[in-house]
């Protein structure tokens, strides 16, 4: 097998370039998505590797699906771009401290930090990995040891993160576990368990991840252009309670757009730290998402009122007035 460390490295490298040249960064996370298959393990025929685990905030992806959110180049770049930097940060403001990073949701790769192990040092990041896959935390465990990172790990804890209680003081936590409008899995329930926990002055990752819903006039060309805003319906940040996530939001759609622009569609942008963006179509998790028609309806609507339920399956519920 080729060298792990040496391949990880060029691959960190490429991820951390300022310039998007997508086919580099394509065949940079293709290339390291077959060694750490390799590495974990990770069978793909397998009935394990495939199951989903059904949790009280939401759906936590199978092992297979978990490891393949690694080739989603552009996600995972911005992502690993916005923690290296978000470590820097952190570096500044806690001077002299081990940055300690809360990584909740690994997957079986521990994708988002896993290059960062070639930037810093164990005396400059340890992390605590939360995860609630068994397959996915028996394939990790693989990763850890063949590219010989133990020292950058205080532990790794089979739990929901949405309920997870720190047992120390956490710079940073970073999470990745959503859809497109925050639907079906658990991104909101656990930044608002974790980012709390935070030390004054740590990051979460993502820092902001909003939803905004427009009107369109067809599903086939979804262009800024042909959008008609209607309004901003979630902002999810550190500050984000239950209450302020469910509250109810009444969007008005002006008079007469219902006749041509017959389609509410949620729009997702995540600001992952900083600078770094992930903007509509960047990636599955900012894929515009048709949310109904207004073709059925037997009113032609005034408003729509637009909630958040946090349950088992995330979403946003919608009445029309
Ligand atoms: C979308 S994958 C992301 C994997 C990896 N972090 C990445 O960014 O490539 C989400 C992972 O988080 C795990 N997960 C989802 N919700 C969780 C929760 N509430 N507690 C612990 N793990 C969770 C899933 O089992 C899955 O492995």
């Amino acid at each position: 097998m080729e060298n792990l460390n040496e391949t990880l490295k060029s691959v960190a490298q490429i991820l951390l370039d300022p310039q998007d040249n997508y086919g580099e960064i394509k065949n940079a996370v293709d290339r390291l998505y077959e060694l750490l298959t390799k590495v974990a393990d990770l069978d793909e025929n397998s009935r394990e590797s495939h199951d989903d685990i059904f949790l009280p905030s939401g759906k936590a992806i199978g092992p297979l699906w978990a490891a393949m959110c690694l080739k989603e180049f552009m996600r995972t770049r911005r992502f690993v771009q916005g923690l290296n930097e978000a470590i820097k940060q952190a570096k500044k403001t806690f001077p002299g401290k081990t940055i300690h990073i809360l990584y909740a949701g690994t997957g079986p790769f521990a994708t988002l930090i896993l290059p960062l192990t070639t930037v810093y040092t164990s005396n400059d990041i340890k992390c605590t990995l939360l995860e609630i896959n068994l397959e996915s935390i028996k394939s990790l465990n693989k990763i850890i040891n063949a590219f010989g990172i133990e020292s950058y790990i205080y532990e790794i804890v089979q739990c929901d993160a949405a309920a997870y209680k720190a047992q120390r003081p956490i710079h940073i936590a970073v999470a990745e576990v959503m859809q497109n409008a925050l639907k079906k899995e658990p991104q909101v329930a656990v930044t608002i368990n974790l980012a709390p926990q935070l030390e004054k002055g740590g990051i979460f990752i993502p820092e902001e991840v909003n939803v905004n819903a427009a009107l369109l006039k067809s599903t086939a060309a979804i262009e800024e252009k042909s959008m008609l805003p209607i309004g901003e319906i979630f902002n999810l940040n550190r500050d984000t309670t239950r209450e302020r996530a469910e509250t109810k939001i009444l969007l008005d759609i002006p008079q007469g757009a219902a006749l041509d622009h017959k389609w509410v569609y949620l729009l997702t942008e995540i600001k992952v730290f900083d600078r770094y963006y992930l903007g509509y179509n960047q990636c599955s998790l900012t894929l515009p998402y048709k949310l109904c028609s207004l073709d059925k309806l037997d009113i032609s609507p005034k408003n729509v009122c637009l909630q958040y339920i946090m349950d088992d399956k995330p979403r946003f519920s919608y009445e029309f007035g």
